[in-house]
């Protein structure tokens, strides 16, 4: 099967499919191998050790990943999952900075510095997610915005060394996700673009071309191909159509 690979489609489950509804999705997903795509599941922390049990036994082609952790090793903590917790059993893609923690967990430009800078420190793989709000967008602040939430990481050395490398983004405008209301593709396409501008004129062209950027908000088997047709497009971070076998299956079949 021809793919490309580049193109990397990551379900983010959120908070989901407990371990006995990770166990059946992962017994029912049938995915087979294409050459370079990538598929990935960001599932919820207490599912975590089913879902790698499950891919193990299956040999599926999927990574399973961390929708957060935290910036320090261990400590007083209540509550948090830190990177040698994850590493000792065996996780090593994280999700970092998606909106919902953004807007529900007060986790700010700053603090998403300090994850991700410590996931790279501690070796795992960073999906890093920005996104203007619907308000954003509609008062012309979407460049700034995207800047603001880029320009930390941007700046600092050890993330940027790792960006087109274990460092990679994800374009999820706020107002697009969960609502049925997705970018048109010649919004995605723009965005994205002004994305890897950023990127090539902090870190240079090639690790800007290194870099993947998913589109994520709103993605169904009904959008993917035409989204993932447009330049600078390298994937999707799907939510609600990520939940399915079917669905995942329906995405991964577009790739
Ligand atoms: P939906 O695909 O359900 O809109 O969610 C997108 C998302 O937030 C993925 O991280």
């Amino acid at each position: 099967m021809t793919s490309n690979p580049r193109i990397l489609l990551a379900g983010n489950w959120k908070m989901n499919h407990g371990p006995k509804a990770t166990r059946e999705f992962l017994s029912r997903l049938d995915l087979p191998k294409k050459d370079g795509a990538q598929a990935r599941i960001y599932v919820p922390c207490l599912s975590l050790p089913e879902a790698l049990a499950a891919v193990e036994e299956r040999r599926l082609p999927v990574q399973i990943g961390a929708q957060n952790i935290h910036y320090e090793r261990s400590g007083a903590f209540t509550g948090e999952i830190s990177g040698p917790m994850l590493s000792e059993i065996g996780i090593h893609q994280v999700l970092i900075g998606h909106s919902e923690r953004r807007q529900y967990f007060a986790e700010t430009n700053e603090s998403i510095l300090l994850k991700t800078r410590s996931a790279l420190e501690q070796g795992f793989e960073v999906l890093l997610c920005i996104g203007e709000l619907l308000s954003e967008r509609e008062s012309g602040r979407t460049e700034t915005v995207l800047r603001e939430q880029l320009v930390r990481v941007l700046q600092n050395e050890e993330c940027k060394a790792h960006f087109g490398g274990r460092l990679h983004l994800a374009y999820e405008p706020v107002w697009a996700i969960g609502t049925g209301v997705v970018a048109t593709p010649e919004q995605a396409e723009q965005a994205h673009s002004f994305i890897r501008s950023l990127l090539a004129s902090s870190l240079g062209e090639s690790k800007a071309r290194a870099t993947k950027i998913l589109y994520g908000g709103s993605v169904t088997p009904a959008n993917f191909k035409e989204l993932l047709s447009r330049p600078g497009i390298d994937g999707g971070l799907v939510g609600g159509a990520s939940l399915k076998p079917d669905s995942f299956r329906a995405l991964w079949d577009l790739i």
